[in-house]
């Protein structure tokens, strides 16, 4: 028997020729999946891509307690419908830090991956509470308890170290002052609101839920705080895919 008839053992035996198929499927999976973990331009850096805020992060937390990804994605694919429509298409270090992220898979509502700064603090309050008071034909569901809810969130610091784990770069520095700087983002007058923007750079410090709720840092004033931020952080003015492709 030749070297070249040597393959009839596979074609004779299915077990065989399953186990042979199992190991060339698993080694090109291999070659092709294992560089992009160690690779540093898998994901190309982007100037003004940031970690979220304590008070992003949290109100990141109530969007995916809330299922908001079940009606809304966050990725505006390169195709020129979606980008008329939505803006910029979405690049992946804009994603960077969104662990898990909130790609999403069925668009009930529309993306909200450039959502920030399209409507004011007083639109998304009250589209939150009764979506049908903004937009007459709305048939999102209403979700008035975030505007009275205390907002939960002691173990803020832990929630970032987490994160940290799995790669965001969040420092010490930013672990120890969690719980200060979540307060600060609601508070101009709050004297670490600098402490907070010095760490992450360019902030939203306000009020979210404005005039409805001054007294108590509430739900909807994370979720909005971070709902205004999505999509922002990246300066497409000056942006070019060209220069940063490295
Ligand atoms: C059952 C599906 C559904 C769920 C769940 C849902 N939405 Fe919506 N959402 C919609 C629909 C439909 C619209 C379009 C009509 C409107 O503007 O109200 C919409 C619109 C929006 C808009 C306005 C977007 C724009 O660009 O005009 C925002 C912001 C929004 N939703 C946020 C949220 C958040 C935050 C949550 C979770 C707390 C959520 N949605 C949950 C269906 C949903």
């Amino acid at each position: 028997m030749s070297l070249w008839n040597k393959h009839a053992i596979f074609e004779k035996n299915s077990i065989i020729l399953i186990l042979g198929i199992i190991v060339m499927i698993s080694f090109g999976g291999l070659v092709e999946i294992a560089p992009l973990f160690y690779l540093k331009s898998t994901i190309e850096q982007v100037k003004g891509v940031r970690p979220y805020t304590p008070l992003e992060l949290a109100g990141r937390h109530i969007y995916v307690r809330e299922g908001c990804y079940n009606c809304h994605s966050q990725m505006i694919r390169p195709l020129r419908d979606e980008v008329e429509r939505y803006g910029h298409y979405s690049l992946a270090a804009e994603s960077m830090f969104d662990k898990p992220f909130q790609w999403g898979s069925k668009r009930t509502g529309p993306d909200l991956a450039r959502l920030g700064g399209k409507y004011s603090d007083d639109w998304q309050f009250r589209h939150l509470v009764n979506p049908r008071d903004v937009v007459p034909q709305s048939i999102m569901p209403g979700y008035p308890f975030l505007a009275k809810a205390e907002l939960d969130a002691d173990d803020i610091g832990q929630q970032m170290k987490v994160q940290s784990l799995s790669g965001v770069p969040y420092t010490e520095e930013m672990i120890a002052n969690a719980a200060k700087d979540l307060k600060a983002q609601v508070n101009p007058d709050d004297p670490n609101a600098a402490g907070l923007e010095k760490r992450y750079g360019k902030v939203n410090v306000r009020k979210f839920d404005g005039g409805n709720n001054p007294a108590k840092l509430t739900e909807a004033d994370a979720l909005i705080a971070y709902l205004q931020v999505l999509g922002t952080m990246v300066d497409f003015k000056g942006y070019d895919a060209k220069a940063n492709y490295r």
